[in-house]
């Protein structure tokens, strides 16, 4: 059993995740969280909730999670929101074709589906599900977005948003209007999103339903300082830079083989050099390096990786992804963060015909100088006629260089017409300028709670001996486990329940999340909540009656402290805080 099936037969048995639809024989891709599954996630999205929307005043949001047609259109999703995607003419299975030449050529999803097809075919790839050879059809792009219509009747086409960001870009004006109209300002939501993946056999990894967590950072194109990046430039990143990776795929300058791989960088240095793009990228990554350790990923297996020039979107300016590594999946991207520049507010801009521009004050009023062009209408109006209106507006947005031939070239109705120049005069004003107009530039760290909370487990799962048996644990930090404190009887006897009824009353009106456990023997019970990650035990003996004293076992050490029970509330939030 390798740790990917160990986990997965844990959260399915402790009721963490189970596969939907398992009544009726299930669908892969979708999976329910279980009561302790659920606990966790909401754990997970509150630690997300303290550092963007309490620790950076980003707001959150909520929007429809159907979205209709035009937004998807604008955004890109319709046209090329696709997976390259073959059959199997064998078995009748359909395949990601780019993830059947894994391993063959270094970045896969750069190449076009006829590509694809042809290295397919030249290394007599195998159908991994009926083992056929040369059984793979035409390679084709499979648009991953769920389509449906809206209202009856009405065929008004809607798609189940693929992301969460699109929502948080359409309402841009109002939201500028509500952060009284001053950038950079933040949004951020938490919610679902739908991918109708080609084949999704990777558990929780690849889901058609999913949550992401995204934040939208609007900011000026101009200035991608980070006012606070002197708080974590000191940070260090473990970051496996574009360069790094395409040393380590071929060969260095001299012609060796050369392993450059993941280097440890400080944030600021990173952006010294220009191997981060800039201040605001680096804070993001310093700010997912945080939650996401926070929430219980192993830093020596998580990693920052670049995105190669021919990988990132065409308009990211700079994406890099937080990635983990996984026993059975290798390296999975858990989090992208990316400099989307202008490209979302700009499509949105054209295609709703709204401007999406703001205006960006100078700190102080700049004086430039403009050309003021007048137009002789006395001649211009009896030569031009009922062209005259169309002659004057296109004089009048000449530009100084435009001035400069013997006659003046203008367009009208797409004629080109040439006026002389005694037509025409023109002077230079000053004019005070107070501010441009600019399309915000968009950072994106958009987040997979999904794949995190199975990144947790993995990261977080440990069997040891203990004595001559195997326990397993889940060492998840207190504040992402989904229960505190269990609560145990030593035997069950009515003289030791009724007290520990009294202290898990006690502890849940101190907000602590307590189960209450007094089926089978205590060791048992200990086993049990050491593979559900319950950080604290307590349990109630029969010195409780004489002392009023209680036990607390702490989950990784096994070690016990004996307090009273007037302070045990207490002494467990000091304990989940880490004070203890
Ligand atoms: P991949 O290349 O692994 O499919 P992606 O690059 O398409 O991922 P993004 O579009 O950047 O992923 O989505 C942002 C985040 O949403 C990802 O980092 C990931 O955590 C999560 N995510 C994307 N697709 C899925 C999915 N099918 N199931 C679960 N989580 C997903
Ligand atoms: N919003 C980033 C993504 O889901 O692709």
């Amino acid at each position: 059993m390798d740790t990917y099936e160990k986990i997965i037969g844990l959260a399915k048995r402790r009721g963490f995740l189970w596969n939907s639809f398992e009544l009726y024989g299930g669908t892969a891709g979708f999976y329910d969280y279980g009561p302790l599954g659920a606990t966790m996630k909401r754990r997970i999205e509150d630690i997300w909730r303290d550092l963007y929307v309490i620790g950076e005043g980003f707001y959150e949001i909520e929007t429809p999670t159907i979205g209709i047609e035009p937004i998807f259109v604008a955004s890109g999703h319709v046209h090329g929101f696709s997976d390259p995607m073959t059959v199997c003419s064998g078995c009748d299975f359909a395949f990601r074709a780019d993830h059947l030449i894994e391993g063959i050529v270094e970045v896969p999803d750069t190449l076009s589906a006829p590509e694809i097809k042809q290295l397919i075919d030249e290394h007599g790839i195998k159908c991994p599900q009926c083992g056929g050879i040369g059984t793979f059809g035409e390679v084709f792009d499979f648009n991953l977005m769920f389509r449906t219509t809206v209202g009856p009747g009405t065929q008004r086409v809607g798609y189940l948003r693929p992301e969460t960001a699109q929502g948080m870009f359409i309402n841009f004006d109002r939201l500028f209007r509500f952060y009284r109209e001053k950038i950079p300002f933040g949004v951020t939501q938490i919610g679902k999103a739908y991918r109708n993946e080609i084949s999704p056999r990777q558990g929780v990894i690849r889901l058609r339903e999913f949550t992401q967590a995204e934040a939208e950072i609007f900011i000026n194109p101009r200035d991608k300082n980070h006012p606070k990046f002197s708080t974590v430039s000191n940070t260090v990143l473990r970051c496996y830079p574009a360069s790094h990776q395409q040393n380590d795929s071929g060969s260095d300058d001299a012609g060796n083989d050369h392993a450059y791989g993941v280097v440890e960088l400080i944030a600021g240095d990173a952006v010294d050099r220009g191997i981060i793009a800039h201040e605001f990228l680096a804070y993001h990554l310093v700010l997912t390096n945080i939650f996401l350790i926070r929430a219980g990923i192993d830093p020596a297996r998580l990693r920052f990786r670049q995105h190669q020039p021919d990988e990132m979107a065409h308009y990211a300016a700079d994406c890099w992804d937080a990635e983990v590594l996984t026993d059975r999946f290798g390296w999975v991207e858990l989090v992208g963060i990316a400099d989307r520049t202008d490209y979302d507010l700009s499509s949105h801009a054209e295609h709703s015909k709204r401007d999406l521009s703001v205006v960006l004050e100078y700190e102080t009023p700049e004086q430039v100088e403009r050309i003021v062009v007048k137009p002789d209408m006395s001649m211009i109006g009896p030569l031009y006629k009922e062209k005259a209106g169309k002659v004057l507006a296109a004089l009048k947005n000449l530009k100084e260089e435009d001035l400069k031939g013997d006659e003046i070239d203008i367009k009208v109705d797409g004629d080109e017409i040439w006026i002389p120049h005694d037509m025409v005069e023109y002077e230079t004003v000053t004019e005070e300028v107070r501010g441009e107009d600019v399309i915000p530039h968009v950072i994106e760290p958009s987040f997979g709670i999904d794949r995190i909370i199975y990144a947790v487990l993995e990261h977080s799962f440990a069997e040891e001996l203990v004595g001559n048996e195997t326990r397993s644990v889940l060492r998840l930090p207190a504040e992402v486990a989904p229960v505190q404190v269990a609560v145990l009887p030593l035997l069950t006897r009515e003289e030791l329940i009724d007290p520990a009824i009294k202290i898990v009353d006690m502890l849940r009106k101190s907000g602590i999340f307590v189960s209450y456990d007094d089926a089978g023997t205590i060791g048992r019970r200990y086993r049990r909540n050491d593979e559900i990650g319950t950080p604290f035990s307590v349990t109630i003996d029969y010195d409780t009656l004489d002392d009023d004293t209680v036990t607390i076992r702490d989950r990784d050490s096994m070690a016990q402290i004996r307090v009273p029970t007037v302070e045990l509330a207490e002494k467990v939030h000091a304990m989940m805080r880490e004070q203890i």
